[in-house]
């Protein structure tokens, strides 16, 4: 396993702003606040990924530009919305699996938690394997994927005038 490269996830809009009293303006012992995280790339032998079943590219010039940048900036996940104590955005896995899968593909996520990097990869039209220690997790990103999935099959209204029209 090499490791190809790494990238700064940047959540500063949405960081904490509270910091250790004992020290608050004071050079006393001064806690920094993690304004963000690392994303560490790995690839099994050889960095580049043949394409030999001529899968699709999903990303726009627009997104790729952005997507090789090495450095991210969106913002994190509310804990309290989602249900789960450490979830990632779904941004996070999306953009990962836009760069480096072709559509089509399988996306495994050992520490599935909430279910987020299913999700982005149904977004993008991939295949996901996700698995979690605890099965409370497993069930509650399988309750996420499924009323994700409603909202995303259901056509649109402009679906229907489209229809309509043709
Ligand atoms: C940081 S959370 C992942 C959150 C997930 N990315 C999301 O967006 O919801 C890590 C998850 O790994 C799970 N976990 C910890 N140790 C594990 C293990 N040995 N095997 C599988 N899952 C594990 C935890 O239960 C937790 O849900």
């Amino acid at each position: 396993m090499r490791e190809q490269s790494m990238k700064i996830w940047d959540k500063a809009s949405s960081s904490s702003p509270s910091t250790a009293w004992g020290s608050w303006l004071s050079a006393a012992n001064p806690t920094l606040r993690d304004i963000h995280e690392y994303i560490l790339i790995f690839s099994k032998g050889t960095f580049s990924r043949k394409n030999g079943n001529k899968r699709k590219n999903t990303s726009s010039k627009e997104e790729i530009l952005e997507l090789t940048k090495s450095v991210w900036t969106f913002p994190a996940e509310s804990a309290r919305k989602i249900g789960h104590p450490a979830p990632f955005p779904v941004e996070l896995p999306y953009r990962l699996i836009q760069l480096y899968t072709y559509e089509g593909e399988v996306v495994l996520d050992p520490f599935i938690g909430s279910g987020q990097a299913a999700i982005a990869a149904v977004k993008t039209n991939r295949h996901y394997i996700g698995y979690d220690i605890d099965e409370n997790y497993v069930k509650l990103a399988e309750k996420r994927i499924r009323e994700f999935l409603i909202e995303f099959k259901s056509p649109k209204l402009f679906d229907f005038k489209n229809e309509e029209s043709e």
